[in-house]
Formats: C-alpha cells, sequence, structure tokens
C-alpha cells in the first residue's frame, strides 16, 4: 500500500477537500451502533463524479482501502475503515439535480439526505416516502437497503430506487436502471447495489420514485394489556387491507423512555402508534376499523387526531426514541437486534425475545415497524464491560437464530455491516454466500471497496 504517495496526489486534486486532521478522523471512525470505532487515515469530500473516479482509481493503483460514506447514520459498523485508508465522505454531493413531478421521480446526487429532499418536494405535493428516522444520506440508505418507518405503505428502498449511477473499483461509472416504471432488460444491478453496502463501489446518484402527498394524514396511539394484543391487531389490521402508512409498537420499557425524554404522556403499556393517509373520509374510516380491531384485542383507548402539530410531536418522539433510550442509562450504547419473520409469527417472536430479556441481567426494550414483520430488540449495555457485551451478543443470536427457523432474516433494515457478517451463512446457505465471494471478487479483485464487510467476510 502507498499510503503517503496517494495522499499526496489526492491533495492535490481536492485541496482542502482531503483531511488528515484528526478530529474528522474520528468522526469517521465510527457509526450510531456500539461497534469499535477505527480511523481512516484522510476523508475526502469530493463534489463531482469525475473526482470520485480520481480517488477511486488513485486509490486501486496504490493498493489503499476505500470506504464510501453518506450520513454516518448506520448501526452495524458499515462505514467504519476495519483497514483504514481513505474515506469517501459524499456529503458534498448534495445537488438535487432533476425534480419530474409528471413521472413522480427525482434524479439526486448521493450526499443529499431524505429531510433534503422533501423540503426541497414541498411546493410539488410530492413526497419521498423512505423514513428510517436518522436524516439519512439516499445513497447510505440505497446502500443498507433501508426502510423505517413508512416501509408497509411505501416499500424500502428497492422498492423506490429505479436507477443509480456507480463508480465501481475499475473508475468506470455505471449506469443501472432506467426512468421507466419497470423494464425486462438484463441483470438486475441496480438491487445489485441496492444493499451491498459499499462494497461494489460508490454510489454518485440515485433515481427515486415519488409520492403523493395524502390530502388527509391523521395519527392514533393505543394502549394493549400485552404485546401479543397489539401485535394480533397489526395481523388483523394487514390482513384487513387497511393500508397503514405507519404502524409502529413500543414495549412498556420503550414507552417509559419516550415519555421522559419526549415530555409525551402516553400510558406506560405496550402501545402501537398508527398513521393513515387518504381523503378526510377515508383517514376517519381506516381509523374506526383499526379502533374496532384494537377494542376486539382489549385496547382500552385509541387515541387519534388529524392535528398536524400533535402528529409531528407524537412521530418526532419516535423517531427520537433511539436516544430516549440511550437516556434510560447515561453513557450506555444500544446493541440493537433487527429481526424480520413473516408477520404471523411476529407475536409469538416478539414475546419469546421479551422473555429472554426478562431473564437476562439486561436491560432491554422491543420496537417494532410492525406492518412488516420488522422489530428491533435494544440491549442497553456499556460497551466496555466485556460481560454485558457477552450477555448482548447472546441475545442477538438468540432472536437471529429464532427468526430465522420461522423463514425470517438476521436483519430487515440495519443491513449486515460486521456485526450481522457472522449470520450471512446460517440464513443464505454456502451456495449463496459463495456466489456473494464470487460477485465481490469480480467486481473489486483487489478487495478494496469497504474491505473485511460484504463479499470478503462471512
Ligand atoms: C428505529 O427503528 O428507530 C431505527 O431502526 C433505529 C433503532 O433500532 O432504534
Ligand atoms: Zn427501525
Amino acid at each position: 500500500m502507498n499510503l503517503t504517495h496517494t495522499i499526496t496526489a489526492l491533495q492535490g486534486l481536492l485541496g482542502e477537500r482531503l483531511t488528515t486532521a484528526n478530529a474528522v478522523r474520528d468522526h469517521h471512525s465510527r457509526d450510531t451502533g456500539w461497534h469499535a470505532a477505527a480511523m481512516p487515515d484522510a476523508v475526502a469530500f469530493p463534489r463531482t463524479v469525475g473526482e470520485v473516479q480520481e480517488i477511486v482509481r488513485l486509490c486501486v493503483e496504490n493498493d489503499v482501502p476505500m470506504v464510501p460514506y453518506g450520513a454516518g447514520s448506520s448501526m452495524e459498523g458499515h462505514t467504519i475503515p476495519a483497514r483504514g485508508g481513505i474515506t469517501i465522505d459524499t456529503r458534498e454531493m448534495n445537488q438535487i439535480l432533476e425534480i419530474r413531478p409528471q413521472d413522480g421521480l427525482a434524479v439526486v446526487q448521493s450526499g443529499v439526505t431524505r429531510k433534503q429532499l422533501n423540503t426541497e418536494l414541498r411546493a410539488t405535493g410530492l413526497m419521498f416516502s423512505v423514513d428510517p428516522g436518522a436524516d439519512a444520506s439516499l445513497g447510505g440508505m440505497a446502500s443498507t437497503r433501508g426502510s423505517g418507518t413508512m416501509a408497509y405503505r411505501y416499500g424500502t428502498m428497492r422498492d423506490n430506487v429505479l436507477a443509480l449511477k456507480v463508480v465501481t473499483p475499475d473508475g468506470k461509472l455505471v449506469k443501472t436502471g432506467s426512468r421507466a416504471r419497470k423494464s425486462s432488460t438484463g441483470y438486475d444491478l441496480t438491487h445489485l447495489f441496492v444493499g451491498a453496502e459499499g462494497t461494489l463501489g460508490v454510489i454518485t446518484e440515485l433515481t427515486v420514485r415519488l409520492h403523493p402527498i395524502p390530502e388527509a394524514i391523521s395519527s392514533a396511539v393505543c394502549a394493549f394489556p400485552d404485546a401479543a394484543s397489539a401485535v394480533e391487531t397489526v395481523i388483523e389490521a394487514v390482513q384487513y387491507g387497511v393500508p397503514m402508512a405507519r404502524v409502529e409498537f413500543l414495549d412498556a420499557v420503550a414507552v417509559a423512555g419516550v415519555n421522559a425524554y419526549s415530555k409525551t404522556t402516553m400510558k406506560v403499556a405496550p402501545t402501537l402508534m398508527f398513521e393513515f393517509h387518504g381523503t378526510d373520509a377515508w383517514v376517519a374510516e381506516q381509523a374506526q376499523i383499526v379502533a374496532g380491531i384494537a377494542a376486539d384485542h382489549g385496547a382500552e383507548d385509541f387515541v387519534w387526531t388529524a392535528d398536524a402539530e400533535e402528529r409531528t410531536k407524537l412521530w418526532q418522539a419516535r423517531h427520537d426514541l433511539y436516544w430516549a433510550t440511550k437516556a434510560i442509562r447515561p453513557g450506555s450504547e444500544l446493541y440493537t437486534g433487527d429481526i424480520c419473520v413473516p408477520i404471523s409469527e411476529l407475536a409469538g417472536q416478539i414475546e419469546a425475545a421479551r422473555a429472554d430479556i426478562e431473564d437476562s441481567f439486561l436491560l432491554g426494550q422491543i420496537i417494532g415497524h410492525v406492518g412488516d414483520g420488522n422489530y428491533h430488540a435494544a440491549y442497553i449495555i456499556q460497551p466496555d464491560d466485556a460481560r454485558e457485551l457477552a450477555e448482548a451478543e447472546r441475545l442477538a443470536e438468540r432472536l437471529v437464530e429464532r427468526a430465522l427457523t420461522v423463514g425470517g432474516t438476521a436483519s430487515g433494515e440495519h443491513g449486515i455491516g460486521t456485526g450481522k457478517l457472522k449470520f450471512l451463512r446460517a440464513e443464505h446457505g454456502d451456495a449463496a454466500v459463495d456466489l456473494m465471494k464470487t460477485l465481490k471478487s469480480a467486481i473489486d479483485p483487489k478487495g478494496l471497496m469497504n474491505p473485511g464487510k460484504l463479499g470478503q467476510g462471512g
């Protein structure tokens, strides 16, 4: 590896947009999760595709590892530069290139964040629907195949990315997909890069789908006697075909955390939060149908509102849940499990996960994007306490084993990073993981693009 030469050449190319400053390297040494930090040797802030191509060519020529980086909000160590090298931070690639309301799509550089795009879209009556909570970059969200609270109704990044431009390790700019809603031409390269976690190239541009902002939006909160009743309510609402825009589960620990952190006054009990989209009449009808199902499952109340301010407060509190949970135990980190199962299995899985927490000395909580069968367990740990870390690992492994037994997946939305690599073979089998490795080494023969992760480890 000729690192010094690469850094000097990159300084020539980017000037001050290539930095070896400690504070910047430190910022890029960690993500939002608990994983151990590792510093990059330098951080590059390209603005153009040409600059990304030049960075990639220089790194490959000099055997220097590279890590594509969006907003750093991932949780499984995706952007931690395990082998040092150059972190390619796309934050300055933040141009919204085109908005085509008539086609319901937008073309953006990969560093554009979801909130930035939605602010720009306001006047058009359209929205970008994928909402993982954090103000993530679209390139990062595509790389992790992210989703969050609105996926049940509007889909994940898999469903909302139509086309990409990607700089591959050979320095070429690859265009995938088109502006058409569907296509049956060729290998689906778009969806090879969506979820590749920056191991196959640097995404520089995305064409994404947009959805009409609904005429009416309402939200509701409902407390249940136990988690199973809440989840059964969701299963029935899904089976009934209610197109809920959001349906989030919080256990009692999570509700208590939210109340303390966001100054809300929800009853401390297993709870569902809903959002309904449509016309005035249609959102009222959806709320009525779900309230009826909830009452059948012992719900004590069903408080719904069409007031925009109350709704914003509610979802801000949900989005701040991660920070609320950390605040339960100051100085802690969250070891998060992220499981997705066929929805009919969800109640049993959540109950078993809750029972594991009751039997453990660790404090933990369960929340979920339950319309999708996706839930998170968060174990509140001090990561430098080996006993606590080992216990969280044990509990998280049990979650995955249980999910795989019923045909689920080790991650619904957080991805693999380094944290979930060990589960790949159990979920996909040897033949599939070996094929992933063959693809990786064909596209990145020197193994320099986000090394030690998908396509190499596991
Ligand atoms: C969420 O659902 O809030 C995010 O996926 C992060 C988390 O697991 O807390
Ligand atoms: Zn989530």
